[in-house]
């Protein structure tokens, strides 16, 4: 079974859900605690033991390159003034010289168009895809999870968790079919569908194994929903010739796209860091309080 080294993450968003922050700043460049939101997917990359990242970026967007860079002038002046940890928290973060490729997807033809701008940079090998949007929150990433199916099975990897049922129209959803290994064989896949005719509430959730032959497909893939060239409508025609596996997330996911998983996101991560808890924490109590207080007294 080849090995999975390489990520996509693609970067290229408008980010129109999260305006006006991100009028002049990627969405991804926004903050959960003290990390911008694609910190974490590379993170979890990493973890789950990729070795190379492809940034499919976009048009003011440079400022993602910049941040994945070495900054000298900044690493001196916390030398110089004494502030040696965090000065190797920044070295800590900093990709392996010639381990990340940014590629521009030149117009927004949606997620399918976006993967297919990384076909010549991944080449002819198995690769991870990070919705960094979707923000992984649990004892181990979502993506190290995958990479264990993916050993075990091979093929094609999608990690679901379970959406409200009302819900299905806001995803890509998977029929459930017989288990293998530690998930289970996918027995269709559908972008979108209207709660009526949706084959579950299992959600496509960001993260995915795909072999290279998804290229092709994504090079001549018509557009579906919302007018769209979709990685779920090019998956379905993989799975016509290759296994699709899936494997449900343990954790959970928040959805950085939108405004309420940003914040849940941001008070969950602050919550698990043991130098801000408290002092996170006891403000909420009291604001919670406060509100039911006043709700009681309406
Ligand atoms: C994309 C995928 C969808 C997946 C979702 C997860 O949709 O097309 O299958 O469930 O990400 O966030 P988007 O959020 O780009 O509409």
């Amino acid at each position: 079974m080849r090995k999975v080294r390489k990520a996509v993450i693609p970067v290229a968003g408008l980010g129109t859900r999260f305006l006006p922050a991100t009028k002049a700043m990627p969405k991804e460049m926004l903050t959960i605690v003290d990390r911008p939101v694609v910190q974490y997917a590379v993170d979890e990359a990493y973890e789950a033991g990729i070795e190379h990242i492809v940034f499919v970026t976009g048009r003011n967007k440079a400022i993602i390159e910049d941040y994945f860079d070495a900054q000298p002038e900044l690493l001196d002046t916390l030398a110089q003034s004494g502030k040696h940890e965090q000065r190797m928290a920044l070295d800590r973060l900093l990709p392996q010289p010639g381990a990340t490729s940014f590629t521009r997807q030149q117009a927004p033809l949606g997620l399918g168009h976006a993967v297919w701008c990384a076909r010549d940079i991944v080449g002819d090998e198995p690769f991870a895809l990070l919705l960094p949007d979707m923000v992984s929150y649990g004892k181990r990433g979502c993506l190290a999870g995958a990479m264990d199916l993916y050993d075990s099975v091979g093929g094609n990897v999608v990690t679901v968790e379970q959406c409200d049922p009302l819900e299905t129209n806001r995803y890509g959803i998977v029929g459930r079919g017989r288990a293998a290994g530690s998930g289970f064989q996918i027995t269709e896949m559908v972008e979108k569908p209207a709660p009526s005719v949706a084959p579950s509430n299992y959600y496509i959730n960001g993260r995915y194994i795909l072999q290279p032959e998804i290229f092709d497909i994504l090079g001549n893939q018509e557009r579906g929903a919302g007018n769209e060239i979709q990685l779920t409508d090019a998956m379905v025609r993989l799975s016509q010739s290759q296994p699709f596996h899936g494997q449900l997330f343990e954790g959970r996911m928040f959805d950085c796209g939108s405004k309420e998983g940003f914040i849940q996101a941001n008070v969950a991560f602050a919550l698990a860091r043991n130098d801000i808890r408290n002092s996170v924490l006891d403000p909420i109590r009291e604001l919670l309080s406060y509100h039911d207080a006043k709700s009681d007294a309406a």
